[in-house]
């Protein structure tokens, strides 16, 4: 049964958290502040924040130290050949962050300012709600909540919300939480709501984590209600399984050694990638094969493959016929899985 609906600050008091927080945070290279006020450095906050966004912080270190020793300052990243930027940046993969993270430095170059509200900062490539939220908190002690997985786990146990990982309620909870707690902070100190947004993040990576919550360690212990009942796991509820679809494909492959007919894709799932025809059907590759008048094809055989919760069936034709890129060969280029799976198959058949 689902309990009645609270708020989601609970009795857990910020002054508690940033006390535990000032004894225990992690020294990172990106929380270094400048001036008395305590403030944080507007680039190096940023370039830390979308490192971020999809990576853990232990792998984020050695990156951000070599990136900022590269790229000291928002002008040397803006004027930056593309290819170095993104060199830097190997190995944090979504590269997409990195091409977004030079074109917002050439547009704060070009601005002569870094922004200052989050409102400001989410006009840059790049930065949404979340990581604009937690830039503006930090650099210029904006009082905006930060809401993330962690954050959200933390609502969810002080709370004992039943609700669901991914719930838009869940969110809509720990943003309020996290507006009740920024007003309770004292007004006079700038560096307060980033700390505050820090400590929470912080709480929920080291010590309400997932599988193994330290509740022993936690500085909001008796305001919690999952602590109270004995059961800090249960919070929050796992996502809804999405259901498996299973699909059949049929994977054209025109062509001979090197050289395949593929293009390029635009969007959905991998895009940017190369990909030769995909065919939901018999009689749709047989339309194809009339229209690009082939001689019918051999089935080279088949294997599986899965995106999220897609399980697809694949099977492999050949075409001898020419129809490879004219200038470079197609296994140079950036292939998807599923045609190098392709490509694996045609090698060992013909
Ligand atoms: N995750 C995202 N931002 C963070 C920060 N400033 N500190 C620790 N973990 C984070």
């Amino acid at each position: 049964m689902t309990k009645p609906y609270v708020t989601g600050a609970a009795g857990a008091c910020p002054a508690q958290l940033r006390q535990w927080f000032h004894g225990r945070r992690r020294e990172l290279p990106w929380r270094v502040s400048v001036g008395a006020d305590g403030l944080r450095d507007p680039y190096r906050t940023w370039v830390a924040e979308i490192m971020l966004q999809q990576t853990r912080v232990e792998a984020v270190v050695p990156y951000f130290e070599a990136f900022l020793a590269h790229f000291p300052t928002v002008d040397a990243l803006a004027s930056a050949p593309e290819d170095e930027v993104l060199a830097a940046w190997a190995g944090l993969g979504y590269y997409r962050r990195a091409r977004h993270l030079q074109a917002a430095a050439q547009t704060v170059v070009a601005a002569g300012a870094f922004p200052i509200t989050a409102t400001e900062w989410q006009a840059l490539p790049g930065i949404g709600p979340y990581t604009s939220a937690a830039i503006a908190s930090l650099v210029s002690g904006e009082r905006l909540p930060v809401v993330d997985g962690n954050v959200k786990r933390v609502v969810a146990r002080l709370n004992g919300l039943e609700l669901r990982r991914d719930a838009p309620a869940l969110h809509r909870a720990s943003e309020q939480a996290g507006s009740a707690w920024m007003k309770q902070l004292p007004t006079a100190d700038l560096a307060a709501a980033g700390e505050l947004n820090e400590a929470l993040m912080e709480l929920g990576a080291t010590v309400c984590k997932a599988r193994q919550a330290l509740c022993g360690e936690c500085p909001w212990q008796s305001s919690c209600t999952a602590f109270q009942e004995g059961n800090p796991h249960a919070y929050p509820l796992p996502p809804r399984k999405k259901e498996v679809v299973a699909r059949r494909l049929q994977c054209l492959m025109i062509g001979a050694g090197k050289h395949w007919r593929v293009s390029q894709r635009q969007s959905g799932w991998n895009p940017g990638f190369f990909e030769p025809p995909l065919m939901q059907s018999g009689e749709e590759r047989e339309q194809f094969e009339a229209a690009h008048a082939l001689l019918p094809g051999r089935r080279l055989g088949e294997f599986s493959h899965a995106i999220t919760n897609h399980r697809f069936r694949i099977e492999v034709w050949h075409y001898p016929s020419e129809g490879g890129e004219a200038v470079k060969a197609t296994t140079d280029l950036a292939l998807t899985t599923i045609t190098r799976k392709a490509l694996a198959i045609v090698q060992k058949s013909i």
